[in-house]
């Protein structure tokens, strides 16, 4: 018997084989199996990483280019004018006061894991050699290597629990709808969540600990949760109160699709460290990148004057060349302000279809990075019906999933295709009978 090449690839779920689908092209928001079959993606790529959309000429154009210059040249020792443009618009424009940035691997959770080493070093640099305690939250992700395990809060990660570093500590997730307390307003939530992060701080030992580590929004496992107002100026105070530095995790809410191009913007705070990966190439090349302040930046220079996180491929040539071309289309006023407005619109159209819906919880997210949050008896069995009748009825691509349905389209898709897809999306929630 031959053997299909796929029973000898070891993949994610090995058990669900039949429903990978094979894609020949994508344009834009559209996947295609062949010339007649495709399907809409509003997953973003499965991840939410799809920004500027599938096949952009302009990427393209820009990829091919550099390849035809240079494959990669190192980033530790060589100059690269792309890599410099790129840095130079990462920095401009700004609503936070991040100057520096350091161009760290190419995943997102490389990217986590070398800011927590940043911080760390940036501590020893400047004499605080007890600071190796790190206060992340329940409910988060941040990637898949050890330490980023360590931080994050999924069941599945718990069987590497043995291997996790010690001094890793988990204060509550911030979802004022799930954890609210009865007749607690959003004030009085926002201020119990600050106060227990800073009893975990006086309880660890507030000379000990290195830094606090948070999505912005609380991404792909919770479903885009935005903050209450003023929790991201708490925490900075507190931490600034303490010496502790703040990591935000943009990976999955960076790179303008918020309609920001940080999502912090928002919220109006500077973190010591902002990590964005996904959005930065959009799919077209794997890059992270971590923004720093002036104080890491001139710690580390005055001090041993090096980094010691170094991967082969950091800032890599192509890498940039795309982020850089990505980038210019995001980072624009107009572009941005659009994608604002359609996200608000998304919203105002799921909350006239569902509100009062006795299954329909919330619609959350910023821009365009949504979840529609529900509650059924057996949440499970919604999800996969849901997600299947999508794929199957419309062609949409939706990732269903726990409690929430996440809407990641790329930023540019027309407004007639996403409010038409949405509206499918409403009308069959409705239809829905448990
Ligand atoms: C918020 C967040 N941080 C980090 C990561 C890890 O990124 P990567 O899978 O590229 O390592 C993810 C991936 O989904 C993410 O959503």
């Amino acid at each position: 018997m031959i053997m299909d090449i796929n029973d000898k690839i070891l993949r994610t779920f090995p058990n669900s084989k039949n429903e990978l689908i094979r894609i020949i092209f994508g344009k834009n928001e559209m996947l295609y199996l062949n010339d007649k079959n495709y399907y809409i993606d509003l997953t973003g790529g499965g991840t939410s990483f799809n920004t500027v959309g599938y096949s952009n000429r302009r990427i393209i154009n820009k990829m091919v280019n550099k390849a035809l210059l240079i494959s990669h040249a190192d980033f530790k020792t060589t100059l690269d004018e792309d890599r410099e443009k790129l840095a130079e618009l990462l920095l401009k424009d700004n609503k936070i006061s991040n100057e520096f940035v350091y161009f760290a691997g190419n995943s997102g959770g490389e990217g986590i894991e070398a800011a927590m080493k940043l911080s760390y070093q940036t501590h020893l640099e400047l004499g605080y050699s007890k600071r190796n305690i790190f206060i992340s939250r329940m409910e988060s992700y941040h990637g898949s290597s050890t330490d980023a395990i360590a931080i994050s809060d999924r069941k599945n990660l718990l069987i590497y629990k043995d291997l996790f570093p010690c001094n890793r500590y988990k204060i509550s997730d911030h979802y004022f709808i799930k954890n609210r307390r009865i007749g607690e307003t959003k004030e009085e939530y926002t201020k119990r969540c600050l106060d227990e992060f800073e009893k975990k701080i006086l309880e660890l030992g507030p000379e000990k600990v290195c830094a606090f580590i948070g999505e912005t929004i609380m991404g792909g496992l919770q479903g885009f949760i935005e903050p209450c107002d003023g929790y991201w100026k708490g925490i900075r105070d507190i931490c600034d109160k303490y010496g502790i530095h703040l990591i935000l995790d943009e990976v999955i809410c960076g790179c303008g699709v918020t309609g920001n191009y940080y999502c912090i913007e928002y919220d109006g705070i500077t973190p010591d460290f902002l990590v964005i990966s996904k959005g930065l190439t959009s799919g077209y090349f794997p890059l992270n990148a971590v923004l720093l302040t002036r104080k890491t930046y001139e710690a580390i220079s005055n001090g041993s004057g090096r980094t010691n996180h170094s991967t082969t491929f950091q800032g890599h040539s192509i890498g940039c060349a795309v982020a850089l071309e990505v980038t210019k289309i995001v980072k624009r006023h107009i572009f941005l302000k659009r994608v604002q407005k359609l996200g608000d619109l998304v919203r105002q159209k799921i909350e006239s279809y569902l509100k009062g819906h006795p299954n329909f919880i919330a619609v959350h997210g910023r821009g365009l990075r949504i979840s529609i949050e529900y509650s059924f008896n057996n949440m499970i069995s919604f999800a996969d019906y849901f997600r299947n009748l999508m794929k199957q009825k419309y062609k949409i691509l939706l990732d269903v999933k726990w409690h929430r349905i996440l809407l990641s389209p790329p930023l540019t898709i027309s407004e007639d295709k996403l409010l038409s897809s949405v509206e499918k999306i409403c009308l069959e929630f409705l239809n829905y009978k448990e």
